[in-house]
């Protein structure tokens, strides 16, 4: 059974594996939403409001992560996050959540998603433009990297 499930208490284990190969990866140097520990997932679940999480979940193997938040904050634009497990990657599955996040995005009323990459992640700037992300705005960080701003029309 493969499915996208909100993320709840009984999800933290399979999500803490898959931040476990982000982070063995490296690719946590790309994707670091908040940090990449159990106590931070577990902090979600117990304090989230209207923000979203979901896993993409194979069994019991969590293939991917996507959010939109910032409605907790008080932001009427979400902020997406998304990161796919190696195992996934290529399938078009990031491609699929993608699509999915923006219909939920839609459905709590919002008209534009905001999201940052960094300069050098070619692999997800490739896929956030040819879902209709435009880049603008520039955040230049002391350690060198730049992360690029995109928003997308709903
Ligand atoms: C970003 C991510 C979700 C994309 O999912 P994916 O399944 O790898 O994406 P796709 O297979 O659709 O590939 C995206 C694009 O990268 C290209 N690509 C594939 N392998 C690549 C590589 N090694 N280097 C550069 N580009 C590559 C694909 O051809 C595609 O380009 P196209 O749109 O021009 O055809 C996934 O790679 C991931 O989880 N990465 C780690 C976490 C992360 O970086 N999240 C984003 C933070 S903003």
């Amino acid at each position: 059974v493969i499915e996208i499930r909100t993320l709840d208490e009984h999800l933290v284990d399979s999500l803490c594996l898959l931040l476990d190969e982000l982070k063995s990866t490296g690719a946590d140097s790309y994707f670091h939403p908040h940090p990449m520990t159990r106590e931070a997932v577990e902090n979600i679940v117990s304090t989230v409001i209207e923000d979203q999480y979901f896993v993409v979940l194979k069994e019991n193997q969590a293939l991917g992560y996507g959010m939109l938040r910032g409605w907790d904050e008080g932001y009427d634009v979400p902020s997406l996050g998304i990161a796919v497990c190696e195992e996934a990657r290529g399938t078009g599955l990031a491609e699929a959540l993608m699509y999915f996040l923006h219909c939920v995005a839609r459905i709590k009323g919002a008209t534009r998603i905001r999201l940052t990459v960094y300069d050098e992640n070619e692999r997800a700037r490739r896929l956030f433009e040819r879902l209709g992300y435009e880049f603008g705005s520039r955040q230049d960080h002391s350690a060198g990297s730049t992360r690029l701003v995109g928003f997308k029309e709903l």
